[in-house]
Formats: structure tokens, C-alpha cells, sequence
């Protein structure tokens, strides 16, 4: 592992669920718990706003009471000693990588902590609820709305994910169903740059059979172990 030069990490719900965050479709997800069309699409958004509010205030208030777990840990410390170029894109929306110490992490589907005004289109860092409909901190309309990705629309900075997925010599998934795309498809992407993939999961996914090799177990143990080979030990 300590020969490759450009990595490119795909995260997922999984990395984030040993430190109490529900992933989406493992057993009693969030999923199960609430309909997708009712609070993760524009349209439900429209149909309910306060319902969508709601459920993205709840998430957002969960953030308080986890911790990062020693895999975000370890990919804090592959971005401090790593030598090569590292691109951390997650499908989280929560700040466990940040937390955890990561300071360059690629929110592709946006993030609970960040507020998006649908008025004059400005992000802002955002922490309360947005319930009672809050005025835009830059042009004060109230038209907040939760800064996620939902179905149906583009995630973010995929010109510069693709590019780094062509130029990498190494692809890691990690903690991810392959169940969603565009991320599901990174993986072909980066086999047909020639890069090398590398799937660390808790069971083997829906696209485990696209990766050269797939490590399965939590990723509490496989993350810092990989790390450990990539740095050399
Ligand atoms: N360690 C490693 N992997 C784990 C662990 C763990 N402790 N626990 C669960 N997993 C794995 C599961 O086996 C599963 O493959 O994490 C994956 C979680 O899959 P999903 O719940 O589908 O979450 P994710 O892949 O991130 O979903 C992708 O779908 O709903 C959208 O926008 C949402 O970003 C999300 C996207």
C-alpha cells in the first residue's frame, strides 16, 4: 500500500455509525424511520417545510451528543503524514471527519452544520434549528433551508471529484452501501483510470464485486489498520 502516490477516499454512513449515527439502510436506519420522499426531496420540502426542519434540526442536534471514532481519526492522521495528494469526499453530512481533526473533507451531499438560502443563494455556518424560519444572515429573507443534498438534485464539486478519481493511482471506499449514485459509479471511474480499489466495509455492499479487493469488518479496526500499511506502520 505505501506505493501509492494519489488517493482518493469515498465515505460513507458507515465510517460515522460505531459513533452513534444512524446509517440509512442497515436494519432500523433512517430509512425505515421516515420516508425519503416526505423529508430528503425538494418536493417534500415544498409539501412540508416544517416537517423537513425537523428532521434535519434532530440530526443536526445529534451531532452534539457523538464523538469522531478512531476512523475518522486515522484518516485525520493519513491527511497530516501522507506525503502523496489526498481527497477525502464523504456522502456524510455530519462533522465527525472535522471533528476527528480532517481539515480538507469534500462534503458531496452537503452538511447539517451549514444553512442555504434559497433568496440569494449564500451558505452560512449554521448550528439552532431553522424551525422558526430564521432570517438569512446576508440578505435576511427567511428562506433558509437545510444545506443537504437531496434526491433529485446534483451534489456538489463533482467536476473536481471526477478529475481527482482519473488521476488517482488508489480509490478506498469506505463504510458505504453503493447504493447511491453518482458515488456507486466512482468506483468503475477510478478502474477504468487504472486506479486501484479498495472497498473497507462492515459486510460486503452492492458494489463489492466492482473492487479489486474488499476488506469487510467495522471500520474502527479496518481504517486505522490500512492507514498503518499506507504510511508504512
Ligand atoms: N463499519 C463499516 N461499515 C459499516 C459499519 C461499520 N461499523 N456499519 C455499517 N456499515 C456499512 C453498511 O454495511 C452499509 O454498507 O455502511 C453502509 C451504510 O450504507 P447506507 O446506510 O446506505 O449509507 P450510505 O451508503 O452512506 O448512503 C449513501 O444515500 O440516502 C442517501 O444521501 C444519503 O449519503 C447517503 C447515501
Amino acid at each position: 500500500m505505501a506505493e501509492f502516490k494519489r488517493i482518493v477516499i469515498l465515505t460513507g454512513a458507515g465510517i460515522s455509525a460505531e459513533s452513534g449515527i444512524d446509517t440509512f439502510r442497515s436494519a432500523g436506519g433512517l430509512w425505515e424511520q421516515h420516508r425519503v420522499e416526505d423529508v430528503a426531496t425538494p418536493e417534500g420540502f415544498a409539501r412540508d417545510p416544517g416537517l423537513v426542519l425537523g428532521f434535519y434540526d434532530m440530526r443536526r442536534e445529534a451531532l452534539a451528543r457523538v464523538e469522531p471514532n478512531a476512523a475518522h481519526i486515522a484518516l485525520a492522521r493519513l491527511e497530516r503524514e501522507f506525503s502523496g495528494d489526498l481527497l477525502l469526499v464523504t456522502q456524510n453530512v455530519d462533522d465527525l471527519h472535522e471533528r476527528g481533526g480532517s481539515a480538507r473533507v469534500l462534503h458531496m451531499h452537503g452538511e447539517l452544520k451549514s444553512a442555504l438560502c434559497t433568496s440569494c443563494e449564500t451558505r452560512s455556518r449554521w448550528e439552532r434549528t431553522m424551525l422558526d424560519r430564521p432570517p438569512c444572515p446576508v440578505c435576511r429573507a427567511p428562506t433558509l433551508r437545510p444545506d443537504i443534498v437531496w434526491f433529485g438534485e446534483m451534489p456538489y464539486q463533482m467536476g473536481r471529484i471526477y478529475q481527482a478519481i482519473e488521476a488517482c493511482d488508489l480509490f478506498v471506499s469506505i463504510g458505504t452501501s453503493g447504493a447511491v449514485y453518482p458515488a456507486a459509479g466512482f468506483v468503475q471511474e477510478a478502474r477504468a483510470a487504472g486506479g486501484r480499489t479498495l472497498e473497507l466495509n462492515l459486510d460486503p455492499s452492492d458494489g463489492s464485486h466492482l473492487f479489486h479487493e474488499s476488506r469487510h469488518g467495522p471500520a474502527s479496526v479496518l481504517v486505522p489498520a490500512w492507514v498503518d500499511q499506507v504510511l508504512g506502520g
